[in-house]
């Protein structure tokens, strides 16, 4: 049997030099992958009063004295003896008992399938990939055949069950999102949404989906032999494609994905009573992901050219533009436009960012490759184009679909920066955990602004336990209040500083290896508070509690999601005054995204990513500055 091969999360240890695209086994190994899973460890529900505990210190910097006092006697009445809490604590523990992970239907069901606010930019992240250089459509079409060329590859790793197994902290990770992130996509409901997923069906698809001026086409990517189509064949494929899509007065019908999701919902019941429309749609959700030929953007500065194709990532645009090129439940869509601008946005319910940017590393690496394979040019059929009946019901969907869509477009605010200062070598060098420094210095950059610390999320993976998702890192700790309060107080001396700024970033290594142990408090509180619910009790009072609401309303609400791919992911805020902060930490620099909203006057994506540049760089000078025997 072939071994495993180990590829440490964030970085692809074993593959570095050697380039990452290896050579993918061409041998099923059936059962590897189910052998793997079964050899993890359950997901563990941590005990009530260690959650309890941590519970109190994590509102300690961010809510009042006297709204403490009045937690913390809510929280002794919760976990006493006999009491509410240890009844939703042993449900917690059957329930643990009974499955394979205790959490992850709930957590999919209510971060995802039941939160009914837009996809777009409430939910769905989009990743920046640097500038292609060609400046046609010939460029377009060539990267777009090299990019599906190189998807297909990495697929072909999954149906052999051939990944290699990805480690943290020593550990093997959970590799179920890869299996659920091609062939899938989100289907709208009126009340809750569901996710369905093709590969793994009797008949598994081999076409994709490819959208250009706002028509679909079918685009079979394997040959009758099962083999995948070459690079010049697919690039035949997009030609035709291209060449019969050139009207551009089409109905935006992919725009309708971009609703509120009850809305939504309703309006998919409507658009699938015509059976051609049921058709097409189905088509789309059954293909192996989806490919957008977007049209050129408005050209801006090369300042701001990151930060416009994040906006182009992550809505598209506007229904002027690239918006209604898209297919906002697939799971998985690249995006190519005619200027050379390239990335992805995925839909976030069957993953997290990590499996996804592997796949960007690979496909990136794979694009890279000079020797194409080139096949004798058997003469393809042509792609199949999906048709819609638009009835005048449909009709007045999509414009309204249109104008939510444009105030969304309004309403988001995103920089993209690049912190070329250093990168993640230079906190290494002073022995800090580089993820620690950067969430430091982004608590020193809102205090900063807003002269007070908030409640902070940074995702932490739970993929160490079979079907793990995330779970919180709190990154605002007491101890990161100390060292913001004292780090502009000119009373302090550096040593001091220095002394607090170490201590805030050991507390936060701390707090990333409990969370990634399956011991930090947010998911806990959660299954407590949804099986109070399941149990039909009345919900627990440290639940309805000012502090819990403060302890769940994230102004910063960031991650981490490492690449080999000099790129960056990038998402909206979680509420309506925060802000969304993800990062990409490269040796020598690191990559942001900050995104706000408009119509809060008090948040500027801008004016954090200043202040986070600043903070960064007044956290490296207070280190270098204070002599190094003294650390
Ligand atoms: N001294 C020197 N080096 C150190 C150090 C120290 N004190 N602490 C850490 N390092 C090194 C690490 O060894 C690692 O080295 P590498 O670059 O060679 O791999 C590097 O610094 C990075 O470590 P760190 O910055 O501490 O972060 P991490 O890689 O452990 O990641 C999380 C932390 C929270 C991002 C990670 O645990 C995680 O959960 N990731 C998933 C997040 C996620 O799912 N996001 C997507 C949501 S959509």
């Amino acid at each position: 049997m072939l071994a495993f091969v180990t590829r440490a999360m964030g970085k692809q240890a074993v593959l570095k030099g050697a380039g990452l695209v290896k050579p993918v086994s061409v041998t099923r190994i059936p059962g590897r992958y189910l052998v793997h899973q079964e050899g993890l460890p359950k997901l563990p529900v941590p005990p009530l009063r260690q959650t309890m505990g941590r519970y109190l210190a994590a509102l300690q910097p961010i809510v009042s004295q006297e709204e403490l006092e009045h937690t913390r006697k809510l929280v002794e009445e919760f976990q006493s003896p006999g009491g509410v809490g240890e009844r939703l604590q042993k449900g917690l523990e059957r329930k643990a008992r009974k499955t394979e992970n205790w959490l992850s239907d709930w957590w999919l069901q209510t971060a995802y399938l039941e939160y009914r606010l837009p996809v777009v930019v409430h939910s769905s992240p989009g990743v920046v990939l640097p500038r292609l250089q060609f400046h046609d459509r010939q460029g377009q079409m060539w990267h777009a055949a090299k990019l599906i060329a190189g998807v297909l590859d990495f697929k072909s790793m999954i149906d052999n069950e051939a990944l290699p197994v990805e480690y943290l902290g020593g550990k093997p990770l959970c590799m179920n999102q890869y299996y659920q992130i091609l062939s899938s996509c989100r289907i709208p409901g009126p009340k809750r949404d569901s996710v369905v997923n093709h590969a793994l069906s009797m008949k598994p698809p081999s076409h994709i989906t490819v959208v250009h001026n706002f028509q679909f086409f079918v685009l079979d990517v394997y040959n009758s032999d099962g083999s995948p189509l070459t690079v010049d064949q697919i690039y035949v494929q997009l030609e035709k494609i291209w060449n019969s899509s050139l009207q551009t007065n089409k109905e935006p019908i992919g725009i309708l994905t971009s609703q509120h999701r009850n809305t939504w919902g309703k309006a998919y019941n409507n658009l699938i009573k015509d059976k051609t429309n049921k058709e097409s749609v189905r088509a789309i959700q059954k293909s192996i992901f989806t490919v957008c030929l977007d049209a050129p953007m408005p050209r801006v500065s090369d300042e701001l050219y990151r930060s416009r194709v994040a906006t182009q990532m992550l809505h598209g645009g506007g229904s002027r533009w690239n918006s209604g090129n898209r297919w906002f439940d697939k799971t998985l869509q690249f995006i190519i436009g005619e200027d050379g601008s390239c990335g992805l946005m995925y839909e976030h319910a069957p993953a997290e960012g990590p499996p996804i940017v592997a796949l960007v590393d690979h496909v990136v690496e794979y694009t890279k490759k000079s020797e194409m394979v080139r096949a004798p040019m058997i003469p393809l059929a042509m792609p199949q184009k999906l048709r819609f009946n638009i009835t005048p019901e449909i009709k007045k969907d999509i414009e309204k679909a249109k104008q939510n869509l444009n105030i969304m477009v309004q309403e988001l605010d995103v920089k993209v920066m690049v912190f070329s200062h250093f990168g993640k070598e230079f906190p290494k060098s002073q022995k800090m955990s580089p993820d620690a420094f950067i969430q430091i210095a982004l608590q020193l950059a809102y205090y900063r602004i807003y002269g007070l610390c908030c409640s902070t999320y940074e995702s932490a993976s739970l993929r160490m336990f079979r079907l793990g998702r995330t779970d919180t890192i709190r990154s605002c700790s007491q101890e990161s209040l100390l060292f913001v309060q004292a780090m502009d107080n000119a009373a302090k001396q550096n040593q001091e500083k220095v002394d607090l700024l170490q201590k805030a970033i050991r507390a936060h290594r701390a707090y990333t290896d409990m969370a990634i142990q399956g011991q930090a408090i947010d998911r806990h509180l959660l299954g407590l508070k949804l099986q109070a619910i399941e149990d039909l009790t009345t919900i627990p009072e440290i639940f309805m509690d000012t502090a819990y609401a403060v302890a769940s309303h994230f102004n910063l609400s960031t991650s981490q999601v490492p690449a080999q791919t000099d790129c960056v992911m990038c998402f909206g805020p979680v509420v309506p005054d925060g802000y969304g902060v993800c990062y990409n930490p490269m040796a020598e620099h690191i990559n942001f995204s900050v995104s706000a909203f408009n119509s809060c006057a008090e948040t500027n994506a801008a004016r954090l990513s200043h202040f986070l540049e600043e903070a960064l760089i007044d956290m490296r000078d207070l280190l270098m500055q204070t002599p190094r025997s003294k650390l």
